[in-house]
Order: C-alpha cells, then sequence, then structure tokens
C-alpha cells in the first residue's frame, strides 16, 4: 500500500508516518516545514500541498492508494486573528489536493478534521448527532471540508473519512518525537516548560467559566491513538466507502487546573501560574463521546492523561538533545525532495 501524508512532518505527521512505515506501508510525505518538526523516516517531498504543479508532479509519478491529509493551519487563537490565512491553507489548498486526487483516480482520502466544529456544545459528552456551529474560523474551514467530502463522495466517487479530533496530545512512549513548535500555544507543553524552568508561568485564559474550577474544559486525547485511528479507517474505506465522520476522544474532559495538578504529580515541580482573560474563540467544554468510532472502527483511546503528560514530559527532557540531532539530519544531503519546477524532475537536497 502507497500512502501520501500531508504534514508528514509535522507533530501528528511524524508519528503518523512511523506507525504507518512500521506496519510496512510506504509512505510519501509532503511537507513545506512551516511549522514542522523535522521527521527523520519516510520519504519526503518538501512543498505546500496546495500546490497544484508539485501535486501535478508528485501524483503522475507515485500511484497512491490513498491521502492521509494531516496539514493545516490549526491554531484556534491564530485563526481568529488571521482568518484570511486559514481560509487560503485550509480550505482552497485542500480542494487543490482533493482536484489533483480525483483527476489521478486516488479515491481514499483520511481527513483530519476537528471538535472545533461543535463550538459550543448543548449536551456531553458530544457525538457526532450533535449540531455543528463553529465558532472559530478553524473550525468553520474543518467543517466546510467535511462537507465538501460528502458532495465529492456522489460527485466523483471520493470515498473519505473525517477524524474529529478533541484536543491531541502527547508523545511516543519514549519521547523519541513529540511536539516542538516555533511558537507554542498549546497547553500541555506550555505547562512544561513551565516545569522545566523555561517559562516563567503559565497564563490561564478565563477561569469564570461555568466549570468546577472556573478554567476551560478538554478531552486530551494521545496522539499515537489518533495515528491508530488512520490506519484503522483506511482499512474502514476499503470495505465501506463512502463519507464517514468520527469523534476521536477519550470521553474524559480535565480543567486547565486539572491539567496543571497533574503535570505537578508527574514531574514533581510546582506549576506557576497567573488569571488572564479569556482567550477569542475558546468554547468552554469539549469531551468527545467516541462510541461511533468503536462501534464502525473498533478504535478507542489506549492512553489517559497522566501517560500523554508522562510521555510528553519524557520528550520535553528529550527535545534538546532531538533538536541537535534534527538540525545535524537536515543539514545531511539527501534527506527530502524538491520539485524542481523549471527543470519538471526531483531532485535531491
Ligand atoms: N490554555 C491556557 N493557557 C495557555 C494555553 C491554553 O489557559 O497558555 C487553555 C485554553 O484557553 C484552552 C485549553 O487550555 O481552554 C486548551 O488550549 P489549547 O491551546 O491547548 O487547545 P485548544 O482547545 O484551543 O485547541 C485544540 C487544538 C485545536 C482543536 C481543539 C479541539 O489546537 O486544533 O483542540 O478541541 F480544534
Amino acid at each position: 500500500m502507497k500512502i501520501l501524508v500531508t504534514g508528514g512532518a509535522g507533530y501528528i505527521g511524524s508519528h503518523m508516518v512511523r506507525m504507518l512505515l512500521e506496519q510496512g506501508v510506504d509512505v510519501v510525505v509532503i511537507d513545506n516545514f512551516s511549522t514542522g518538526n523535522w521527521n527523520e523516516e519516510g520519504r519526503i517531498i518538501e512543498g505546500n500541498f496546495g500546490d497544484m504543479e508539485l501535486l501535478e508532479k508528485i501524483f503522475s509519478t507515485e500511484k497512491f492508494d490513498g491521502v492521509i491529509h494531516l496539514a493545516a493551519s490549526s491554531s484556534v487563537e491564530e485563526s481568529v486573528l488571521h482568518p484570511v490565512e486559514y481560509y487560503k491553507n485550509n480550505v482552497l489548498n485542500t480542494l487543490n489536493l482533493l482536484d489533483v486526487m480525483i483527476k489521478y483516480g486516488v479515491s481514499k482520502f483520511i481527513f483530519s478534521s476537528t471538535a472545533a466544529v461543535y463550538g459550543e456544545p448543548d449536551y456531553f459528552p458530544i457525538d457526532e448527532k450533535h449540531k455543528v456551529h463553529p465558532v472559530n474560523p478553524y473550525g468553520q474551514t474543518k467543517l466546510f471540508i467535511e462537507e465538501t467530502l460528502k458532495f465529492y463522495e456522489e460527485a466523483y466517487g471520493l470515498s473519505s473519512v473525517s477524524l474529529r479530533f478533541f484536543n491531541a496530545a502527547g508523545a511516543s512512549p519514549c519521547g523519541s518525537i513529540g511536539e516542538n513548535r516555533a511558537v507554542e500555544t498549546h497547553l500541555i507543553p506550555i505547562i512544561l516548560k513551565v516545569a522545566k524552568g523555561i517559562r516563567k508561568n503559565l497564563s490561564i485564559f478565563g477561569t469564570n467559566y461555568n466549570t468546577k474550577d472556573g478554567t476551560c474544559k478538554r478531552d486530551y486525547v494521545h496522539v499515537s491513538d489518533l495515528c491508530n485511528a488512520h490506519t484503522l479507517a483506511l482499512k474502514y474505506i476499503d470495505e465501506k466507502p463512502g463519507s464517514h465522520i468520527f469523534n476521536l476522544g477519550t470521553g474524559s474532559g480535565y480543567s486547565v487546573k486539572e491539567v496543571i495538578d497533574t503535570v505537578e504529580k508527574v514531574t514533581g515541580k510546582e506549576i506557576t501560574v497567573e488569571s488572564k482573560t479569556r482567550r477569542a474563540g475558546d468554547p468552554e467544554k469539549l469531551v468527545a463521546n467516541y462510541e461511533k468510532a468503536f462501534k464502525h472502527l473498533g478504535w478507542k483511546p489506549l492512553f489517559g492523561l497522566k501517560e500523554i503528560i508522562q510521555h510528553s514530559w519524557n520528550w520535553e527532557q528529550n527535545l534538546q538533545a532531538q533538536k541537535q540531532r534534527m538540525k545535524m539530519k537536515k543539514n545531511a544531503p539527501a534527506r527530502s525532495q524538491t520539485f524542481d519546477k523549471q527543470a519538471l524532475t526531483f531532485s535531491a537536497i
């Protein structure tokens, strides 16, 4: 089986690529390294997943069985501040990718969607029948593609699984790959940087929400569990063509303060916090009902919050050494391919 993974050098992508390779899948990655870590595995083409010329070249030379589309702009906060970038990247570029897939007869698409499509939920845990009503541009861009996929199935026979991630978190258990963004906005990596002593404190965005302790509640789901769901989804659309949607969360929600407590327990470090006003675009609570994924994909999360934090802590402690190694790899020759538009050839860099 040959799969194209967009965003394969990113946080979730690098775990995904490793899992697919372990399963004997032939993997090609396309990534522009705008936010990604340096992925050490798989065949990498450096470029934008919405670049039609590049996609034409790739699809005309490689015969893919499917595409796992992980590349996206994915910060809720940033999407509120700069929506136009979100519509261009998450919508326009994804439509380009779908165009080329259809042209070359690649009919299996696994799409990273998000719990942000639900907006402010009416009930908990949230199942897939819950109404969709995004409260930020990020969620809306993902919903647009989900809905497009339904019509593309009818018109072009494109089969898809949209996976609505709740809060992706964690790292590989040994701590060899994990989250590493130039600008970090996510809760768990920020708290761990405070635990490590490289950030002074954690700002808690909002302490007057209607939750037990006044802070926002989220469903943190381990990155390995998310990747596992993608491999199950690929098998699923083999047997059940269509356009499917599944929630991926654990069914357990934790407030920001509960996450801080767990970090303190796991790391033995005290976390200094300061209370700030609410962050724009943040829903109060997001907790998944994942029964549908369990029933149809046979998926269930294996890791809980404690393991998520332990694995992320292992990664944080390795991070300096990993960064050094990644830098050395990046400078080494023949790691990735760029598409030379002039000569219409692939060349190694
Ligand atoms: N938070 C803080 N302080 C921080 C960072 C975050 O209090 O420094 C709070 C946020 O306000 C939020 C919670 O911690 O209540 C989690 O925030 P994250 O930034 O870690 O994650 P989000 O819930 O904003 O978003 C994540 C993904 C989205 C996805 C969403 C779905 O980044 O892509 O989960 O649940 F849509």
